[in-house]
Parts: C-alpha cells; sequence; structure tokens
C-alpha cells in the first residue's frame, strides 16, 4: 500500500497538540466528545483510526475506558505515547485505515475514525476506510467519521484569510469554476467535500444515519470572535451552536462535519 508522501510531511512537521491552544479550537472537540459521550456506555471498547496524537483516545481513556488506536505517522504516534499517563489501557499501533487486517472482526462498541477521510481522495479509498471502520465495530455499535467540508473552508480559508487563492484554484481546477465544488489529488494534502458526497457514500453501507453534525459550525470564520469571548459569553455561544449544529440549513458553513452511524444488526 502506498503512503502518500505529502501527508507524512505534513504531519511530521504539524503541531497537532497546539490546535486546542485557543477557543475556537475547542469547538469541535467539545461537540464530538458531546456526542460520543450521548452513545458510549460502561465497558465499551473503542477504536481509534488516525488517532494523531491521542486527544479523543486519551480523553476516553482517563475517563476508564479501553481503547485501542492506530495512527499512520511516527510523529505522532510518539507524541500520543509521550501523553499517555501510567493508569490508562490504551494501546496505539502503527497502521493505515485502508487495511485493518491486524483487528478482528466486530470488536469496538465505539469506532472512531476522524481524520483520515480527509486524506482519500478516491471513492473506492473512502469506502475501503468506512469498511473496514465497520468491519471490526461490534453489530449496533456506533461509528463517527469526520470530513473536511468545501464550502467552510472556502469562506473561511478563502475568501475570509486569504489563506488560499480562490481564483488559483478555480484556473487550476481544485474548484469547479459554476458550483465551487472541490477536486484534489494527494499533492494537495487535504481532500474537501459536501454532504452530497458523504450521503452518496453512504448510501451502499450497512449502517444507519444517526446525526450529521456541523462539527465546528461557525467557530472557524467566528475565531477572532470567539477567543475574545468571556467564559460566560463562551457558554452561550456553545449552547448556541450545540442547538444548532444539526439543522439542514447551516450545515454547508461548517469546516469539518461528522457524521454519526450505528452498524446495522
Ligand atoms: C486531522 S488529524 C486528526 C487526529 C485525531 N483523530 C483528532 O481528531 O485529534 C488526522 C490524523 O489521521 C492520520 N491519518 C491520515 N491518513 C491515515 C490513514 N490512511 N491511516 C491512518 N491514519 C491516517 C494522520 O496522520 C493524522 O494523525
Amino acid at each position: 500500500m502506498e503512503t502518500n508522501p505529502y501527508l507524512i510531511d505534513f504531519y511530521n512537521n504539524y503541531d497537532e497538540d497546539s490546535r486546542l491552544a485557543l477557543r475556537h479550537g475547542s469547538v469541535e472537540f467539545l461537540t464530538t466528545m458531546r456526542y460520543i459521550e450521548k452513545y458510549i456506555k460502561p465497558g465499551d471498547r473503542v477504536l481509534e483510526i488516525g488517532a494523531g496524537t491521542g486527544r479523543y483516545s486519551h480523553a476516553l481513556a482517563r475517563q476508564g475506558y479501553d481503547v485501542d488506536a492506530v495512527e499512520l505517522v511516527e510523529h505522532n504516534i510518539a507524541v500520543f505515547q509521550k501523553n499517555t499517563l501510567p493508569d490508562e489501557n490504551i494501546t496505539v499501533t502503527q497502521g493505515n485505515a485502508l487495511d485493518l487486517s491486524a483487528f478482528p472482526d466486530e470488536q469496538y462498541d465505539i469506532t472512531l475514525l476522524l481524520g483520515p477521510l480527509y486524506h482519500l481522495y478516491t471513492k473506492e479509498d473512502k469506502l475501503q476506510a468506512l469498511g473496514e471502520a465497520i468491519r471490526v465495530t461490534k453489530q449496533g455499535g456506533v461509528i463517527f467519521a469526520a470530513y473536511v467540508i468545501s464550502d467552510g473552508c472556502l469562506l473561511d480559508e478563502g475568501f475570509h484569510r486569504g489563506n488560499i487563492s480562490v481564483r488559483a484554484y478555480v484556473e487550476t481546477g481544485l474548484l469547479h469554476p459554476e458550483t465551487f465544488a472541490a477536486k484534489s489529488e494527494p499533492k494537495d494534502l487535504f481532500e474537501l467535500v459536501r454532504k452530497e458526497d458523504v450521503d452518496d457514500l453512504m448510501s451502499a453501507l450497512p449502517v444507519t444515519r444517526l446525526h450529521y453534525v456541523a462539527s465546528d459550525g461557525c467557530a472557524l470564520l467566528l475565531r477572532e470572535a470567539i477567543d475574545a469571548m468571556d467564559d460566560d459569553t463562551f457558554r452561550l455561544y456553545m449552547n448556541y451552536h450545540f442547538a444548532t449544529c444539526e439543522r439542514e440549513d447551516l450545515l454547508g458553513v461548517t469546516s469539518h462535519a461528522i457524521d454519526i452511524f450505528k452498524k446495522q444488526k
């Protein structure tokens, strides 16, 4: 299996652990944890695929759950291991979301796939990773799959921040000139999708959707305002976000989404 060298280079040089340092960076984490906590039960086994430095894995292990983690990039595994506390019941293995053959069928109650789909560029590869996540999950278990959403990134990184040139992306074919749908390859690093792409992927799989969540909503677009909020205002903002993060009319503007679904019995 070929590993994308752009991906390894990116994560070897990216400070994954600092993403939470600012308040706006915590919105996605708090939202994802809220939904995990809605479904996880005492004694559950968790697998995190593409665990990075282990934000979710460690948080869940520290709540007493048994956690296994799989991660592609050695640098992230080293940070993951450094962050492990002695009483955590946790393992981390180097591996690829496309091939979890080291893990038997139907072992996990909760399976997290929060990152690998950001870096899989064909429908076939995305279905392979989703299929592996479903295979290792028990019947009735719950799977969380995260995506980067193109319109949220285009608005924030493009029109708002100017970190990417929307004009250049259209000229080079990364964005469709009329629909602004995104198209990427491994050298572009991130694969950006819309909800309609996720719906299309999921239509063939033996699962039932529980939630489709705008996990950071407008948090990246509003980052300066959110970082300047006092504690009370941030609590109010999070109440607003939790109340609206599944609303159809607001979903497209998010930078990240999580599809949460149950493996059919
Ligand atoms: C954006 S990070 C998210 C990390 C973690 N899940 C979190 O939410 O904090 C994506 C992670 O997925 C890993 N990754 C990407 N493609 C992968 C693959 N095919 N198999 C396993 N891990 C992968 C990356 O190395 C990176 O650590």
